[in-house]
């Protein structure tokens, strides 16, 4: 049987790094808003023998989230749901725009529920399926010029360790990642980071994770 991962934010950075491990065992189905995106990205996966393809869809929005997992479920046989997909504007709290708030707490904290919400009737009806969710030490600790961002990862761990608990014995196994910074176009538009080179890469931390994906409910890359 052909197994099929699903990553949501799939056409840059750590999620492309991701699908660049996985298709070696795996079809891959990326998700992003940006079409060239995400055909460059189908593009440089192109040499693997596993299918690749993608579907534009913004993992916030409820209606387009349910409606692409289903046509996904109705061709492949998903195992892995990786919602990788995110979003940080790094300010102090009082520089944050309404916009800049709802955007975070939109991509991060919808962005991973309503994916997950949306495999798991599939998922149970399988029997089998896994759910990994990219958190951030972010989601460890607050950090200064990061409170919404981190409100938004906090919350995605919470979420995760209560499915962990509320899907114990279904066969679904949902996962949390813990990383710190890498260098990916997440940080273009911003000098919160000074210094870019000292960062993981993300083809480093996508293997450290293909490496210990073993249905364990967390993986630690720092803590
Ligand atoms: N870089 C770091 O230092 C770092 C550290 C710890 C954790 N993380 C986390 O790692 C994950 C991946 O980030 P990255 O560093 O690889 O950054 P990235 O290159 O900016 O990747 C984020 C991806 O998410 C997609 N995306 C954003 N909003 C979306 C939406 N509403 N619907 C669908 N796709 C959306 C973006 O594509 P479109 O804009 O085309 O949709 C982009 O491809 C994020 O969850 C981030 O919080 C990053």
């Amino acid at each position: 049987m052909n197994k099929t991962v699903i990553i949501t934010g799939g056409g840059s950075g750590l999620g492309l790094a991701l699908a660049n491990h996985y298709s070696t065992n795996f079809n891959v189905c990326l998700i992003g808003r940006t079409e060239s995106k995400l055909q460059q990205a189908i593009e440089t996966l192109s040499q693997t023998e596993n299918r690749v393809s993608y579907h534009v869809c913004d993992v916030a929005d409820y209606e387009q989230v349910q409606s692409v997992l289903h046509t996904i479920f109705e061709k492949e046989t998903v195992h892995l749901l990786i919602n990788n997909a995110g979003t940080g504007i790094f300010e102090p709290l009082h520089l944050l725009s309404k916009d800049d708030i709802e955007q975070m707490i939109h991509t991060n904290v919808y962005g991973t529920i309503y994916p997950s919400k949306a495999v798991f009737p599939h998922f149970n009806k399988q029997g089998f399926g896994k759910v990994m969710n990219i958190i951030s030490t972010a989601g460890l600790r607050g950090k200064v010029n990061e409170s919404v961002y981190c409100a938004t990862k906090f919350a995605v761990r919470g979420f995760t360790e209560s499915l962990v608990k509320e899907w114990e014995g279904t066969g679904i196994f949902p996962t949390a990642v813990y990383m710190g910074g890498m260098d990916t176009p997440f940080w273009d538009e911003t000098d919160h980071i000074k210094d870019r080179s000292r960062l993981k890469s993300p083809e480093t931390v996508a293997k450290m994770i293909f490496d210990q994906d073993d249905n364990r409910p967390e993986i630690f890359i720092d803590r």
